[in-house]
C-alpha cells in the first residue's frame, strides 16, 4: 500500500478528492492538555471511568489520558460505523459492550467527533440503565449545525464546521485515522 503524501500546502488528495488542514497536531495537543487538566481538576477526589467510543476516539482517548494527573480507569464501547460512507446511515448499533460495572461510577464518555448527536443519544440511553453516580461527555470535535439530536457536551475540544474530517483517529473508509493532524474535505 502506498504512503500517505501531504503536499506542501498542507493538502491530502484521495483520487479526486481534496482534503485541507483544519486543525494543526500542534493545536489539537495544546487543547487536549488543557481539556486533562480541566478533568483532573473537577474530578479530584473521584474516581472517573473514561469510556472510549471505538474506533474514532482511540487517539483522542489516549492523549487525554496522559493529561490527567488524577486516578482514572477506562473502558470501551463500540458503536457501529459510517462504513465506507460520508453521511451517517441514522442507525446505530452496539458492538461492543462495557466490561466495567459503571453502577454508582462517575462516567466520562470519550467521542472523537458528535455529528448528529446520534451516538451519544444511544450510549446515554444504555448508560441510564446500569445506573452511573454522573455522565458527562468529552468529544474533541462538534459539529455544531449537524446536530440534530439535543446533546450537552460538556468537554468540547474544537467546534468545526459541517465538513467531512480525517485524521487523528477519524477515518475515511477505514483508513486515515494514523493522521496526527485533522484534514477537512474541500468543496
Ligand atoms: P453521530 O452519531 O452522527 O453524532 O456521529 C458520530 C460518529 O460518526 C463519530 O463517532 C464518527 O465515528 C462518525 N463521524 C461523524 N462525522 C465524521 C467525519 O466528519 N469524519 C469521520 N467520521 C465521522
Amino acid at each position: 500500500m502506498s504512503k500517505i503524501i501531504e503536499n506542501e500546502k498542507g493538502e491530502i488528495w484521495v483520487g479526486n478528492e481534496k482534503f485541507v488542514t483544519l486543525l494543526s497536531k500542534e493545536k489539537i495537543q495544546a487543547r487536549v492538555k488543557e481539556l486533562g487538566e480541566q478533568i483532573s481538576k473537577e474530578y479530584q477526589g473521584k474516581l472517573p471511568i473514561l469510556i472510549g467510543v471505538l474506533n474514532g476516539s482511540f487517539l483522542f482517548l489516549s492523549d487525554l489520558v496522559k493529561n490527567i494527573d488524577i486516578h482514572i480507569e477506562i473502558d470501551f464501547f463500540k458503536l457501529s460505523s459510517y462504513g465506507d460512507e460520508k453521511i451517517t446511515s441514522g442507525e446505530v448499533k452496539l458492538i461492543k459492550e462495557l466490561n466495567a460495572d459503571i453502577n454508582e461510577r462517575h462516567i466520562i464518555i470519550v467521542e472523537d467527533i458528535v455529528d448528529t448527536g446520534l451516538s451519544i443519544q444511544f450510549i446515554k440511553k444504555i448508560l441510564k440503565n446500569h445506573k452511573p453516580a454522573s455522565v458527562k461527555i468529552a468529544s474533541l470535535l462538534v459539529k455544531p449545525e449537524s446536530l440534530k439530536y439535543k446533546t450537552k457536551i460538556d468537554y468540547i475540544g474544537f467546534e468545526i464546521p459541517n465538513e467531512f474530517v480525517i485524521g487523528y483517529g477519524l477515518d475515511y473508509a477505514q483508513k486515515f485515522r494514523n493522521l496526527n493532524s485533522i484534514y477537512a474535505l474541500s468543496e
